[in-house]
């Protein structure tokens, strides 16, 4: 059931069902979540089990704002509290030491916990609604199965778990990639997922430069959004550049059934499906994985994509279709 989630109505009905221990599809401003409270193991469970997901894959923890780290986390370094002042509200996800015998479902038993604080209006509100009601946060990955594209619509969420949920709508993503996350729990930030957040700009905020996960000594925890295969339509994806794509297309000539293209460079293309992606590092991550659900729809089976330029505003972008690619 989708509630309109500008409505009061809907709001209280959304915290009422998370109090309850239901779940709830929520709109973030990067993708749609699937929530529970995060307090609530069975709740978190129920979340692993309907996502289809790892039970050691830890969720990430959405709170109102930065008064409700302290439930869940401890210990928060100093240069922790700087993204934090610098970017909260806003798609930006720490991973920080855990407060024991808090959230340990949700952090799939890790001794750290992914806290973010969402921007969207209808999250704030959902979120400020359930402090009231006695829920400190809610866990929500996004609202797909495990390994498939996130969801940017309320649509999209209906189309992954049917009528039975309860979905709030809060319209179509505006960031349209998953947050940025920093691991603050190694001394230094080390970005384990790009997002609209760069790491221009984690440096900027708090004066260290984030190492890469590469760079780590030690394995980092488990974590579904940094496998190497994940965020994948139904079609096989194919990332090209712009040369090897025309000389492609070229060759194949009209005999280009169930193919689709996805660039940037106008191509020559008669016979294929041909989407445009924005010339814009932001635009093109907000449209991105509604592009793929939608070449899906088309009955696609091939998508061949231009690579974007290899420039620190792509990162996220490259990053979810070079994933898009490995399945
Ligand atoms: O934009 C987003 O972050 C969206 C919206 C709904 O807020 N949520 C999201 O959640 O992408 P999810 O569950 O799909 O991604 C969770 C990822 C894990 O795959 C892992 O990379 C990281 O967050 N994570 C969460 N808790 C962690 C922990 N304790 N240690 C390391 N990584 C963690
Ligand atoms: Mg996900």
């Amino acid at each position: 059931m989708v509630l309109d989630g500008q409505q009061d109505a809907s709001i209280t009905a959304a915290a009422q069902a998370l109090r309850a221990g239901q779940l709830v599809g929520l709109p973030t401003e990067t993708v749609y979540g699937l929530a529970a409270d995060a307090d609530n193991d069975q709740a978190v469970a129920q979340v692993y089990t309907t996502k289809g997901r790892p039970a050691d894959h830890p969720l990430i923890v959405h709170v109102a704002d930065a008064s409700g780290i302290g439930h869940f986390a401890r210990n928060v370094p100093a240069f922790a509290q700087a993204l934090v002042q610098a970017f909260w509200p806003g798609p930006l996800t720490l991973i920080l030491p855990r407060r024991p015998g808090h959230g340990a479902a949700a952090a799939g038993q890790q001794d750290s916990i992914g806290l973010r604080c969402p921007a969207h209006p209808v999250a704030q509100a959902l979120l400020r609604a359930c402090v009231a009601a006695g829920v400190h946060g809610v866990a929500a990955p996004s609202a797909n199965r495990f390994g498939r594209v996130s969801p940017t619509t309320a649509a999209h969420v209906q189309d992954e778990f049917g009528d039975g949920l309860l979905v709030l709508d809060g319209g179509a993503c505006a960031v349209g990639i998953e947050s940025t996350i920093v691991d603050c729990t190694r001394g230094v930030p080390v970005l384990l997922r790009p997002g609209a957040i760069t790491r221009a700009q984690i440096a900027a905020a708090c004066g260290i430069a984030p190492l890469s996960k590469e760079e780590l000594p030690a394995h980092t925890p488990r974590a579904s959004g940094t496998l190497e295969a994940h965020y994948a339509p139904n079609a096989k994806v194919r990332l090209m550049d712009t040369k090897a794509l025309q000389a492609g297309l070229d060759l194949l000539g009209s005999d280009a059934a169930h193919l689709a293209v996805y660039a940037r460079t106008p191509l020559r293309a008669p016979q294929v499906l041909l989407r445009r992606m924005p010339q814009d590092a932001e635009a093109a991550a907000q449209e991105l994985f509604a592009a793929l659900r939608g070449f899906d729809d088309a009955g696609v089976r091939l998508v061949w994509i231009e690579w974007p330029p290899a420039t620190p505003e792509w990162e996220g972008v490259r990053d979810r279709l070079q994933r898009a690619a490995a399945a």
